[in-house]
């Protein structure tokens, strides 16, 4: 069994500025290093998870909940030991990514979801650390991972063999030719594995089609939601755009109309995403499906991808 090995404090350093962890996260992190005598059960989750890790190295296995923010009271090592556990897998995720051929910089790409989590996290919450988190798991055990634009998760076997899309919130703008090579990536890094993609699903507010009353056609995000083509699922998330869009957060079902006071009303989405709220609509998330035509294998020694 591979025992975990915490990087020091100056090849945390570098791997910061790798994984693009903002300096404020950076200082909280090496402030809140787990040690085996002075945090002994917190220890004890930080092997747990580091294993659960390396078990899951690109298996993308049913399920997979989001891992839960350790109880208040573990303080700031509990905030941010799931941060030294992913820092301590990213060798193995490495050497994985290698192996399924991304490259070097796709692999760094992919796993800079720490930082912007890490970033979005202080933002919503005004505290360093983590809260809950769905989608590192996936990127630190290898099976999701950022192809330009986009990023990408494989489904476990036995779904479609649709990949999961996501829209990573880094605001460099969701242009058709960007995501176009994203697509063309995913489908070309799956068949140099020996194998294909029927398809590409998103579950966003992005697919909520009520955006098309407020933004133009030739608005990025409507030509991004017009490549899907059959939608299912409709859930109430107002809380969406307003993590999404204005990172910020409010406790119940319906945005306070206080909190839209304070919203910034710059851009035609800002505003589109309060007058519709104000107005007493909701926003949703839907389910977009968009189906790929079948390339043949061209090469590749057969991976499991
Ligand atoms: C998806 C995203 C990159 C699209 O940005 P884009 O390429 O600029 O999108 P559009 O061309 O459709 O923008 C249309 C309008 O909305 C504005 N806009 C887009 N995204 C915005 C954002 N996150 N915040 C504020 N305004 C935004 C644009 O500035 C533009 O308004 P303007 O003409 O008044 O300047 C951006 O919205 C984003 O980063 N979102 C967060 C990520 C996210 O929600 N991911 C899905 C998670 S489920």
């Amino acid at each position: 069994m591979n025992e975990v090995v915490l990087p020091p404090d100056d090849g945390v350093e570098q791997l910061c500025s790798r994984l693009r962890i903002d300096r404020a996260d950076r200082e909280s992190t090496l402030a809140a290093r787990p040690d085996p005598g002075e945090h002994p059960e917190l220890w004890r989750v930080l092997e747990r998870s580091y294993q659960v890790l390396l078990a899951q190295l690109g298996r993308r296995v049913p399920g997979n909940p989001a891992w839960a923010p350790l109880p208040a009271a573990t303080g700031a090592v509990g905030r941010h030991l799931f941060v030294w556990v992913f820092l301590a897998v990213v060798p193995h995720v490495r050497d994985y990514h290698a192996t399924i051929g991304l490259t070097d910089r796709e692999s760094w790409d992919s796993l800079g979801a720490l930082g912007e989590e890490l970033e979005l996290s202080r933002r919503l919450t005004g505290r360093a650390g983590l809260d809950a988190t769905w989608g590192l798991p996936l990127v630190f055990s290898g099976t999701s991972f950022r192809l330009g634009r986009l990023a990408f998760e494989r489904q476990p076997p036995g779904d479609d063999n649709a990949w999961n899309t996501h829209v990573p919130g880094d605001r460099t703008p969701l242009t058709s030719a960007a995501c176009d090579a994203s697509f063309a990536r995913a489908m070309e890094l799956a068949e140099q594995c020996g194998g294909h993609v029927d398809g590409f699903v998103c579950h966003s507010w992005l697919m909520d089609d009520q955006l098309q009353r407020y933004l133009p056609t030739t608005s990025n995000i409507i030509r991004f939601q017009q490549r899907f083509t059959r939608f299912t699922d409709r859930v109430k998330a107002d809380w969406a755009p307003i993590e999404h869009v204005f990172h910020r957060r409010f406790d119940g079902d319906d945005v306070p109309p206080s909190l839209l006071d304070e919203l910034p009303q710059r851009t035609t989405l800002e505003r589109a995403v309060v007058t519709h709220l104000r107005y007493g609509g909701h926003w949703y998330n839907r389910t977009g499906w968009m189906r790929r035509r079948r390339t043949p294998v061209r090469h590749a020694p057969r991976l499991s991808l």
